[in-house]
């Protein structure tokens, strides 16, 4: 079958692959990770991460990709028949991704809407929780909330519309314009944050190394979760985009540019999240320390707090939540698209049906996620997803191939066919011994802080 689907260019390819990376987990995971695990001092963990684990399982992934074209289920086949359901979890653990995800997508969709008149008023946790989402009251299940209903509907024309494009004139069109623009957005952000009062407080806070933590080993397991988590990587999205590669495509380049470039923009959240901070701490008269937060509640709960007090609120609010939109939708049809590819070729059905009973499917259940209760069963899913899906789908990935499979030589002289860097033995041990052993730690210590 050699008509499969290609990239149209080099840089569509990844701009598609940062379009992924890039996601909430650069604009909201990293900035508090990186403080609660040693600010500046936790930088060195971090860059270790990415050059023993990170890049070395990107490149494998786009090698996976690139020499079997395939979905992720499909190429794991051909390595060995009963490697497949490897491939399967991990777009089992995708599409469990792809029907809350776009919850959120939607709730900043709103939210860039409500930055004009800042329309959260004084207390944006209690508008966020009791006002927006009626989680105040959750009743019973079924009841929808509209306000997310609506932009949640948006959210999937938008990725059934590329989706059913294809890869060429819909994922690659898609990312050509979502990346560059969060580009420009961010760096305005970014500018306007640092030029506020209290920044430097926050950058202080930020890069103050605390050497002391760098002995913690759940120090360095922060590190590792955030690159896996970052990079995208064992959730068959970075397999199934690496498959539209043409034969000749530098791939340990690729891995290398696109590793860099998601972290370039943590690096850049990082300072744009902190000054920010810095501002809101020296406007109350706070350490920095006491108004750090991560995830939903630094979007929806903190920044419309601190939104309200700067000048040119709903300019900036708007900015921030368009952002997270961006950021969110790029990522989404990555998620989405390795099903997309794994329905298709197991079924043998065009992409547009794939994608209509994929996405549908999807879709449906998304609906969940948009009722009262939806925050509470969002929050439990993700959970979920993130202590066993995540770690265990990369453990499955790593000793399959490393140990179980014709081994990583043989993936090596694939890559070095077409790339000008040549791997060499550390690219073996990180991948055959140092990240199985990073992974099987994060295991038990998931199952441990379950049980205990
Ligand atoms: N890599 C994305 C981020 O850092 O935000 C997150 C992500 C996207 C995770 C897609 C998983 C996924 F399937
Ligand atoms: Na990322």
């Amino acid at each position: 079958m050699e008509n499969r689907s290609q990239w149209g260019t080099r840089l569509g390819f990844l701009l598609a692959a940062m379009g992924s990376a890039i996601g909430l987990g650069n604009i909201w995971r990293f900035p508090a990770t990186a403080f609660e695990n040693g600010g500046g001092a936790f930088f060195l963990p971090y860059l270790f991460a990415l050059l023993t684990a990170g890049i070395p399982l990107l490149i494998l992934e786009y090698t996976i990709g690139h020499k079997y074209r395939g979905s992720a289920p499909k190429s794991y086949s051909k390595i060995s028949k009963g490697m497949e359901w490897i491939g399967w979890w991990q777009v089992a653990v995708s599409f469990v991704i792809s029907t809350y995800y776009p919850i959120i997508i939607a709730w900043a969709i709103m939210y860039s809407y409500f930055s004009f008149g800042q329309q959260w008023g004084s207390d944006a946790t209690g508008f966020f929780v009791a006002d927006y989402l009626q989680l105040a009251d959750p009743g019973t299940f079924g009841s929808m909330v509209p306000m997310v209903l609506f932009p949640l509907l948006a959210v999937w024309l938008i990725v059934f519309f590329f989706l059913g494009r294809g890869v060429k004139k819909g994922i690659e069109v898609a990312n050509k314009i979502f990346i560059p623009t969060l580009v420009v957005i961010f760096l305005i952000i970014v500018v306007r944050a640092l030029t506020l009062p209290g920044a430097l407080l926050g950058l202080d806070a930020f890069f103050k190394p605390d050497w002391s933590m760098i002995a913690d080993g759940s120090v360095w397991v922060a590190a590792y979760g955030q690159i896996f988590f970052s990079l995208s990587i064992a959730f068959a999205i970075m397999i199934t985009y690496a498959s539209y590669l043409p034969k000749k495509s530098d791939i340990t380049n690729n891995a290398f540019i696109t590793g860099f470039a998601n972290s370039s923009f943590e690096l850049l959240a990082g300072i744009g999240v902190f000054a920010t901070l810095g501002f809101l701490a020296s406007q109350s008269n706070e350490a920095v320390s006491e108004v750090v937060a991560g995830g939903v509640g630094l979007a929806f709960m903190v920044f419309p707090e601190i939104i309200s007090q700067m000048p040119m609120a709903g300019l900036f609010g708007f900015l921030f939540f368009a952002s997270l939109v961006l950021a969110g939708l790029s990522s989404m049809i990555s998620i989405s698209e390795t099903y997309v590819a794994a329905v298709q070729e197991k079924f043998n059905v065009s992409r547009g049906k794939a994608v209509a009973f994929g996405g549908g499917l999807a879709a449906v259940l998304s609906l969940f996620f948009a009722n009262q209760g939806g925050l509470n069963l969002l929050d439990t899913v993700d959970r979920f997803i993130n202590s066993y899906g995540v770690a265990l789908s990369g453990l499955f990935q790593v000793v399959a191939i490393a140990w179980f499979a014709k081994g990583l030589k043989d993936f090596q002289s694939h890559a070095d066919s077409v790339s000008d860097i040549k791997l060499g033995l550390w690219w073996r041990v990180c991948l055959g011994i140092i990240t199985p052993v990073v992974l099987g730690y994060m295991m038990l210590q998931n199952l441990r802080s379950e049980l205990l």
